[in-house]
């Protein structure tokens, strides 16, 4: 039996080990035959070769069950080996992500004016007739609604078309006699698609509210000067005469092509001039709506893509939403 303890202790392989075993203890080993022997050993030989064969069968037996633990650790390891990953490996093609640009134009909108000591107010995506239309002036059958169709529930509810709800929300969530300093960023909804509208976007409120008389026109006028300035650098502002709703008098704010600088292009459709967001005085109903007497204040909305586009000379508005890492790639 020791030339077998030798083979199984040299045995290579967990393969190798099983035939061993195969070969000294399976049906037909060396050692499976040797008990058949058994029969033809006379009687008072027998427990002598027995014993003598149990013996060798426990050597056999515990030289296979060490080498099977030696052997398993060896493959373990090698298996190990061969999965190991480094992870302090650096990988020099893997890409860093960047913010997208209407995020970043966002950020930076909301940090301007939480510098001037605006709170940052949010209202549902999901709005009613009350917040969205009605208490902004927008009664039921005014035309002014076919401006912002949008997507309405079976339950009359319906995908706010701008941030103005936020105005209603803040204005009926707080002490009547309490100012109001506020923006509103957020998700809007309109039913509209071409290169420079779709049907999900975003837009930044700002609603400013105080005793009467304390707030402005002036004082919008001033505020959206030194913000269009900080936003597109030196640029000229214009206010022109508009109609909202919720504001009286309203105007829409205009600065001139950062494109073309005046001369004319396709951007500004030839006119030098770059429309960029809608603004006014509230309105006398608003306030109504929501109770405040003797109040004073104004508003104003943008539309964030609106801004990053004109920030970064994007065409297509549509673009931004399309996941393109040719576009995206440029903002890291
Ligand atoms: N809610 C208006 C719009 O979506 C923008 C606006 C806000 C105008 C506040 C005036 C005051 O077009």
């Amino acid at each position: 039996m020791k030339e077998w303890i030798e083979k199984i202790e040299n045995a290579n392989c967990l393969e190798d080990l099983e035939n061993l075993r195969v070969e000294t203890l399976g049906k037909k080993g060396v050692l499976t035959l040797e008990f058949a022997k058994m029969k033809t050993i006379p009687n008072e030989e027998k427990k002598a070769f027995a014993q003598n064969l149990n013996k060798q069968k426990a050597q056999v037996t515990e030289a296979i069950e060490a080498k099977k633990v030696i052997l398993e650790k060896e493959a373990l390891n090698k298996k190990l080996e061969a999965e190991k990953i480094d992870v302090t490996r650096f990988n020099n093609e893997l890409s860093c992500g960047a913010t997208h640009p209407v995020v970043e134009t966002m950020n930076r909108i909301i940090t301007y004016f939480q510098n001037l000591n605006f709170a940052v107010e949010e209202g549902p995506l999901v709005e009613d007739d009350f917040h969205n239309f009605e208490a902004l002036n927008l009664p039921k059958y005014h035309p002014a609604r076919d401006m912002q169709d949008t997507f309405y529930n079976k339950d009359y509810t319906l995908l706010r078309t701008h941030t103005s709800p936020v105005q209603i929300r803040t204005m009926l969530g707080q002490d009547k006699d309490t100012p109001i300093r506020m923006i509103a960023p957020g998700t809007v909804f309109r039913r509209d698609f071409d290169i420079t509208h779709t049907p999900m976007f975003h837009q930044i409120e700002a609603l400013v509210v105080d005793d009467e008389d304390k707030v402005s026109f002036a004082n919008l006028k001033h505020v959206l000067v030194e913000f269009l300035h900080h936003m597109f650098g030196d640029v000229d502002v214009r206010f022109r005469p508009s109609f909202f709703p919720f504001t009286e008098p309203s105007a829409e704010v205009d600065i001139s092509c950062v494109f073309c600088k005046g001369d004319g292009c396709r951007v500004c459709s030839h006119t030098g001039w770059l429309e960029v967001l809608g603004c006014g005085v509230v309105d006398e109903n608003v306030f109504k709506a929501v109770g405040y007497e003797n109040k004073s204040g104004y508003a104003f909305g943008l539309g964030v893509e609106r801004f990053a586009m004109l920030i970064h000379n994007i065409g297509d508005l549509r673009s931004l939403f399309e996941s393109d890492m040719k576009l995206l790639g440029q903002f890291k």
